[in-house]
């Protein structure tokens, strides 16, 4: 992929320790075994908001994908379909989220980011259902962006974003420069709050989640305030540097929303074992980023096809040879505590 598009997808914030704790999190966390367990057939199937997936692994929101390919989210729809598996598609798409669905042969989800001005963000949300997307994915994470280094060094400009067409800041075009605060502004709102939450769940029909979610306290807050489930992520560590892992973060999160709602987790996940795990520490699924992005990179929908299918082959892998025959035999007692 062309330097300023690997620059984008490869930085995180600041120092990018988070990014590199993500991976190494998992990499600490050793496994428990159970040997004689009939494992010739395995059922990795999960049910989310009332679909079934064949296996959990999905796809996490990523801006921008013509940067990677010329066929940028619908290689990324396609590739998904022929996995098997979801695709969240970002708010901050290359493509129309119209156009997604129209090629999309697998379940869609949405990625909001939540303007400023209400209006555009309601009908934002009628087009999603109408396209029969089946949950929205609000980022809570990013109210502003973080020290993105790297990419402001690298001059990162995002292909046009359809859905923010026309989309105005104080009177003059918003234009999405990540690494530029000022200029990311207009596409982001540094005032949301609960209460948008509040507003977005009176807007929508469909399943919200929120994405983004460390702290348990606001996964209690957002079980309380009645979303369908939350997204333990740090945003791949491209937001505040020095945030801990995700796997880290996500007992916890999960010890405090105790089976109210799912909870989802993304970041540094790169092998069938890191899938295992974090299923083991009380996720219901998980979300890849970077990885089925270097398979768009290098091989459009083939790519993201195939690093789905070694994903989930590996986690088939992991399940076997830990004596794990379903979903839900994968519990605490297979990590070596
Ligand atoms: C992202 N992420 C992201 N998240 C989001 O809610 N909306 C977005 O538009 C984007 N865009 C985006 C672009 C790129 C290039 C990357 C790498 C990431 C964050 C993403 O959904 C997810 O949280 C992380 O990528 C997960 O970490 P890994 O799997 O990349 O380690
Ligand atoms: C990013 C934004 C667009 O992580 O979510 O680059």
């Amino acid at each position: 992929m062309p330097a300023m598009a690997w620059e984008y997808v490869t930085a995180g914030a600041g120092d990018e320790l988070t990014v590199r704790w993500n991976q190494e999190a998992y990499q600490r966390i050793r496994l428990r075994p159970r040997v004689l367990v009939d494992v010739s057939k395995l059922d990795t199937r999960v049910t989310l908001f009332g679909q079934e997936l064949a296996f959990p692994i999905l796809l996490a929101p990523t801006a921008g994908q013509k940067l990677l390919h010329a066929d940028g989210e619908l290689a990324t729809a396609r590739g998904a379909a022929a996995a098997g598996t979801a695709m969240v598609l970002s708010c901050f798409s290359g493509t129309s989220l119209e156009d997604v669905a129209a090629v999309a042969k697998s379940p869609l989800w949405f990625q909001l980011y939540v303007q400023p001005d209400h209006g555009f963000t309601r009908e934002l949300v009628q087009r999603v259902e109408a396209a029969g997307y089946r949950a929205l994915c609000l980022t809570v994470d990013t109210p502003i962006t973080g020290a993105r280094n790297r990419e402001t060094r690298a001059a990162v400009k995002l292909p046009p974003m359809p859905h923010l067409e026309g989309f105005k800041v104080d009177g003059r075009e918003g234009h999405l420069h990540p690494g530029s605060a000022q200029v990311f502004s207009g596409v982001l709102d540094a005032a949301l709050s609960w209460k948008d939450v509040e507003w977005l769940r009176s807007v929508a029909k469909i399943p919200l989640v929120l994405k983004g979610v460390m702290n348990p306290d606001d996964a209690d807050r957002a079980a309380k305030s009645g979303v369908a489930g939350v997204i333990v992520s740090n945003h791949g560590g491209r937001n505040l540097d020095t945030l801990p892992a995700t796997i880290e973060a996500l007992p916890q999160v999960a010890d405090k929303v105790a089976g109210r709602m799912p909870v989802f987790v993304d970041g540094g996940i790169r092998r069938g074992t890191d899938v295992l795990k974090a299923l083991a520490l009380g996720a219901s699924a998980v979300f890849i980023g970077r990885p089925y992005l270097y398979g768009l990179g290098a091989a459009g929908e083939t790519g993201v096809m195939q690093v789905i299918n070694i994903l989930q082959r590996e986690f088939q892998m992991a399940m076997a040879l830990t004596g794990r025959t379903s979903i839900a035999s994968i519990d605490r007692s297979v990590i070596w505590a």
